[in-house]
């Protein structure tokens, strides 16, 4: 029987979206083949181990800035090589993967070739792979050969998730991949401009977890202890910020909506991989994130004529700063441990800009939220300021 099914294994998911230039691994797997033979359709048990690597092409993805339409996907080249049993073979062509729950679902469409005789030999090949963070499962077909194999494998790796563009006021929480966890929506409080300050409540509410995880992560990974502690410094302030919004809303004449905190907090991850997660949320959410919170919110406060806004504005914007420098501060720490410059080099054309999923009128300038044109700018003019210091940080 002749066949050429990709030896497959590892998590094409990696890629994600944003955040980095390729990811790379390696699996071990077993499965069962089924093959045209000369004696008709056979099954035969098969085994191999692989190397791999795939290159997203889109970068970051564009968020819609509503957690049903996040895009979660990425696509771009991929190569394999690897041994079935011990016969070599290579496997490149395309990928598509979309985050699917706690994993990823992914197609893969290219040419193999299987070192079997005196030169290759040559199949189109196609597979669907599910794969969590050390597992996965595949469907492959041999379209020439023809042959089908059924495989589950484990993997090791990059799998970093889908890092999309925050479109959350301040640090957002993430799942365990990546994944932005939006807060919990509000009730329509019948006016856009309380439901803009509801909005922002629920995300400075997201953030208090998040600080808690940041603080988790950098204690994994054996962090410096002031860093720790400014984690947790940020976590009070977040939840200072979810009291501010929450009053403004009350001196609008709204009902501040009740406070939902994460049930459960994703696990901190040590090692080289949680570096590397570390790295690129401290950048996204950190420098781009908080950074941007900070800027909008000084031009929210300097608009503002309401003064309860006014004010609520003025100390985000002093403790969304500080954030943003507690996030070039990690981010600084885990490059000077090394080997992250090219993931983070990756990550210079991730996209900052925010823009609100709630319309407001210009006037809503009066009561401290900015229309989402003016949101749109100081985005755009904070992703040029992040990318030059990126440039710095990384020179
Ligand atoms: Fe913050
Ligand atoms: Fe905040």
């Amino acid at each position: 029987m002749k066949r050429l099914l990709p030896a497959v294994a590892l998590t094409p998911c990696l890629l994600g979206g944003a955040a980095w230039a390729n990811a790379s691994g390696a699996a071990v797997y077993v499965s069962l083949i089924f093959g045209a033979g000369d004696e008709g359709w056979g099954v035969d048990l098969g085994w191999g181990a692989e190397l791999h690597v795939t290159f997203p092409l889109d970068e970051l993805p564009q968020t819609e800035c509503h957690p049903a339409r996040a895009i979660t996907s990425a696509t771009g080249p991929f190569l394999r090589l690897a041994f079935r049993g011990l016969e070599p073979r290579v496997f490149g062509g395309l990928y598509y993967g979309h985050e699917a729950g706690a994993g990823t679902l992914g197609g893969e469409l290219g040419l193999g070739a299987v070192f079997d005789g005196p030169g290759p030999s040559l199949g189109l090949l196609t597979q669907l792979v599910a794969s969590g963070s050390d597992f996965e499962g595949f469907l492959g077909a041999d379209w020439l050969a023809p042959a089908v194999e059924l495989g589950v494998g484990a993997t090791a790796g990059d799998r970093l998730g889908f890092i999309e563009a925050s479109c959350i006021v301040g640090r957002p929480c993430r799942s365990a991949e990546g994944a932005l966890l939006a807060p919990p929506t509000a009730a329509p409080l019948g006016d856009a401009v309380l439901d803009r300050w509801a909005a922002a409540a629920a995300a400075e509410g997201a953030s208090i977890a998040a600080f808690w995880q940041l603080a988790l992560d950098l204690q994994a990974l054996g962090a410096p202890p002031a860093l720790v502690a400014r984690a947790l410094q940020a976590a009070d302030d977040e939840v200072h910020h979810t009291a501010l919004c929450a009053g403004v809303i009350a001196q609008l004449g709204g009902t501040p909506p009740a406070l939902a905190l994460p049930v459960r907090l994703r696990a901190p991850l040590a090692g080289a991989a949680g570096l590397a997660r570390l790295a690129a949320e401290s950048y996204v959410d950190g420098c781009l994130g908080e950074g941007r919170a900070a800027a909008e919110a000084a031009l929210a406060a300097r608009l503002a004529r309401h003064p309860g806004a006014r004010a609520a504005q003025r100390r985000i914007a002093r403790d969304e700063a500080a954030h943003a420098r507690l996030g070039w501060d990690v981010l600084a720490w885990a490059v000077g441990r090394g080997g992250l410059q090219r993931q983070v080099a990756a990550l210079r054309d991730a996209r900052g800009e925010a823009v609100s999923p709630i319309e407001v009128p210009p006037s809503a300038v009066d009561q401290g939220q900015l229309p989402n044109g003016l949101l749109a700018e100081v985005a755009a003019r904070h992703a040029v300021a992040a990318r030059a210091r990126l440039d710095r940080l990384l020179a």
